[in-house]
């Protein structure tokens, strides 16, 4: 049998940063409002002359260096990323020329939050079917772009990072499950209500913003999250208790102490970073995994389950030894 396994992971976060007090002067909200609403103290803002594909390419650097390959040996890239650079060239073709590397498939794939879960679901495929040997995974966000700094029921939420694995494979394991799903009916919930084929002409302009019904995002992301963690585990057969980290998408400190309940998971065991960045989409799964492995709570051989939820709405897990 051949897994797919992560051989290294990396992360960055650009340098600019907006802590709750900054947002204190701009919009009328509080540090105590955001903190205990959502756990966020601080977010990091990409320069006006960093794209996401820039952002995603300093990720990658570090995951290469990490997982200790040539990057010569990388033969397929997906990012995940709802803020692409352009419509096209995809952002995986923009880092792979950053890169120096040339020929192997490159592309993005579009769903939000759940971004980079879906991004690794489809590269876990390709390796365990020999279409790939060697795959880099990122998941790049400016999500402050799509936001209406003057609305602050939004703007307290999101922010920029980027996060990349190197997926190679193995005879350990590795990644045992990947489960997706989405439900289009919830479409109005979330949404940043323009693109190349609709509402274009308002893009960018500030007339719209990211729009979000808070409250009903709440309840249904805690609901499926919450469902979709205890299927992957039933479905492999695995105990809640022999889970060593959850390692969530990091939207709201609420939504993550829900699922970590229902999975009878001490929060100690579950990796948080959502007060360091806020909401950065698709980029959160794999810095959080970068952290947790680089600050060594997360060992080799050890049970993990990712989990995601974002606009559409979209989901995910990830069920995978380290
Ligand atoms: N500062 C101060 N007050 C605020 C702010 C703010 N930034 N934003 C909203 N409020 C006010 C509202 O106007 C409202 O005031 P009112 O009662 O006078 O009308 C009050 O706070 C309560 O608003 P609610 O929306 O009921 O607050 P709630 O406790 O639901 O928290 C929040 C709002 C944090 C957005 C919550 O609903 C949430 O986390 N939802 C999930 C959203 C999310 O995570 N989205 C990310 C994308 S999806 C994903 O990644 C999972």
């Amino acid at each position: 049998m051949i897994y797919s396994r992560i051989e290294g992971t990396g992360r960055y976060l650009p340098s600019k940063v907006m802590t709750n007090f900054d947002l204190e002067k701009i919009v009328d909200t509080s540090d105590e409002w955001i903190r205990t609403r959502t756990g966020v103290e601080r977010r990091h803002i990409a320069a006006d002359d960093q794209a996401t594909s820039d952002i995603g390419f300093e990720a990658a650097k570090e995951a290469i260096k990490n997982a200790g390959i040539d990057k010569e040996d990388i033969d397929l890239i997906v990012v995940g990323t709802t803020t692409p650079d352009y419509v096209f060239p995809n952002v995986g073709t923009l880092i792979q020329d950053r890169l120096g590397i040339h020929g192997c498939p490159a592309f993005s794939v579009e769903a939000a939050c759940s971004g980079f879960v879906y991004a690794l679901s489809v590269a876990d495929k390709f390796i365990k079917t020999g279409g790939a040997k060697c795959a880099l995974v990122i998941g790049a966000e400016v999500m402050t772009r799509l936001i209406d700094w003057g609305d602050r029921n939004t703007c307290v939420l999101f922010g920029d990072g980027a996060g990349a694995v190197i997926l190679k494979p193995s005879s350990e394991a590795g990644i045992l499950d990947c489960n997706l799903g989405a439900d289009g009916k919830y479409k109005d919930l979330l949404l940043y209500p323009a693109g190349p084929s609709k509402n274009f002409h308002k893009m960018g302009t500030g007339e719209i913003g990211l729009e979000m019904s808070g409250n009903d995002v709440f309840r249904v992301a805690v609901k499926t999250l919450g469902n979709v963690a205890e299927e992957a585990l039933i479905a492999n057969n695995i105990d809640k208790q022999e889970l060593d980290w959850l390692v969530p998408h990091q939207a709201n400190l609420r939504i993550i102490q829900a699922t970590a309940k229902r999975l009878d998971l001490p929060i100690e065991k579950v990796i948080l970073t959502v007060q360091d960045h806020g909401n950065t989409s698709s980029a959160s799964i794999p810095m959080a995994l970068d952290v947790g492995i680089r600050d060594g709570r997360i060992q080799r051989g050890q049970l993990i389950l990712m989990e995601a939820f974002g606009g559409g709405f979209t989901w995910g897990t990830v069920l995978m030894r380290y």
